[in-house]
């Protein structure tokens, strides 16, 4: 099978060599061709070029597109979500907005605990079922990865389900899935006065039994105040790290906690969320392999403050952005409207938020060899959008969907 898409009015972030991650200055200004050509066999691109010089072999091609007018961009990678969960929370959020305290958020059915309380009574079936629904939403707004954390089982056998779950998304939809086991992402109430207990129980149980399964690539802790401390986070790192299990920690959500710190310390594909980033957690990142990765949609729902990533930027780090899609601090994966978030909350120029949503994200879910840019050789995911005038409408126009048609692993899926 192979595909031939032909009078490209832009083909957006070619690579000759792919680079797995780009940082500062490198930021700023992205390759594309325009009047171009892109020819996808079976699952892979395997070639692209300008419509001056199409060699003859593709104009065979099994199926062609014409997509003048329009655009194509790589697929968006969404590192960061808990999109796996039991229901929607949209009470709480009411009730937030009438500036109930967070207790009596929790009794009428908020927070993480609720979520957690929910898990046990949805069936795995269910859970899949309607997670399966939100991916096939988030291949209509352009992603093509993704990665989900457990995190609202906080029990071995509903963390093991939540990821089962996610395991049978990844056999059964076309995006490409990586699993992050998040056991400490709240302490449950029957650990409240022993958390060291729950920390115990997430190491000696938990994790042996994820690894048995082999059911995550990643490992997760919610390392920050009135959470899991540096001293917690350290503890369950060390023992992922055994597993094989690298990790992809929450940071500095709510404080200066020293969540970056530790997740620096072990080495960590990315720390996600920052909004807590002085001059000393900007020193610890640089000249690491640890992606910096900024959720735009939690802060602006949560109304927190937003993570200074301009200077993370102009010192020199990479960012990356993505959705944290979950139902009570980010309930949307729409990742254009993240990439729009980078600029307008950010001051992120729209060749910034492409980076930061696609080859900066595959490397924070460790796809970057294959996914995040238009190469020779990496996977087919990629968008034609509809009819756009710029590289910079991608930003500009937040609201709508400027996604037309997709493809994923070489196929055409909507
Ligand atoms: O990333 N910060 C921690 N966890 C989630 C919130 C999850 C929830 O409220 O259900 C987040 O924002
Ligand atoms: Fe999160």
């Amino acid at each position: 099978m192979s595909l031939f898409i032909h009078k490209i009015k832009e083909l957006v972030f070619t690579e000759k060599k792919p680079i797995s991650f780009y940082a500062g200055k490198e930021m700023a200004n992205i390759s594309t061709l325009k009047d171009a050509w892109l020819f996808i066999e079976e699952d892979k691109i395997s070639d692209f070029g300008s419509m001056n010089h199409i060699p003859e072999a593709y104009k065979n091609a099994s199926k062609k597109i014409d997509a003048s007018d329009r655009m194509v961009f790589p697929s968006y990678c969404d590192s960061h979500t808990h999109l796996v969960f039991p229901e929607s929370r949209e009470i709480e959020y009411v009730d937030k907005i009438k500036g109930l305290s967070y207790e009596e958020i929790a009794k009428r059915g908020g927070g993480i605990l609720n979520s957690a309380k929910k898990m046990t009574a949805i069936t795995e079936h269910q859970l899949f079922e309607d997670a399966m629904i939100r991916l096939k939403e988030i291949i209509h707004y352009g992603t093509g990865a993704v990665e989900i954390k457990s995190g609202y089982g906080l029990d071995t056998e509903n963390e093991l389900k939540m990821l089962r779950v996610i395991k049978r998304l990844n056999d059964e939809s076309p995006l490409t899935i990586k699993a992050t086991f998040l056991g400490a992402h709240a302490i449950p109430l029957e650990y409240k006065s022993k958390p060291s207990e729950y920390v115990d129980l997430v190491i000696n149980e938990m994790i042996p039994q994820v690894a048995a399964e082999d059911l995550a690539d990643y490992i997760d802790v919610f390392c920050d105040k009135g959470f899991f401390t540096p001293e917690d986070t350290d503890r369950i790192l060390n023992a992922g790290m055994k597993y094989g299990l690298r990790a992809k920690i929450h940071a500095n959500e709510l404080d200066y906690s020293g969540g970056i710190q530790v997740g620096v310390k072990y080495n960590a594909l990315s720390v996600d969320h920052l909004e807590y980033t002085g001059d000393a957690e900007i020193e610890a990142l640089k000249n690491t392999e640890t992606m910096p990765t900024i959720l735009p949609g939690a802060a602006f729902f949560l109304n927190m403050p937003y993570a200074p990533v301009r200077k993370m930027i102009d010192a020199g780090l990479p960012v990356a952005l993505a959705s944290d899609f979950n139902p009570g601090s980010s309930p949307s994966g729409n990742m254009q409207l993240i990439q729009a978030m980078g600029s307008i909350l950010y001051k992120m120029t729209p060749e910034e938020g492409l980076y930061a949503t696609t080859i900066n994200t595959a490397y924070a879910m460790g796809i970057e060899e294959t996914h995040g840019s238009i190469a020779k050789g990496k996977q087919a995911n990629l968008f034609i959008t509809k009819k756009i005038p710029c590289i910079e409408y991608m930003a500009y126009s937040y609201g709508d969907n400027k996604v037309d048609v997709v493809i994923l692993n070489g196929k055409i899926i909507a």
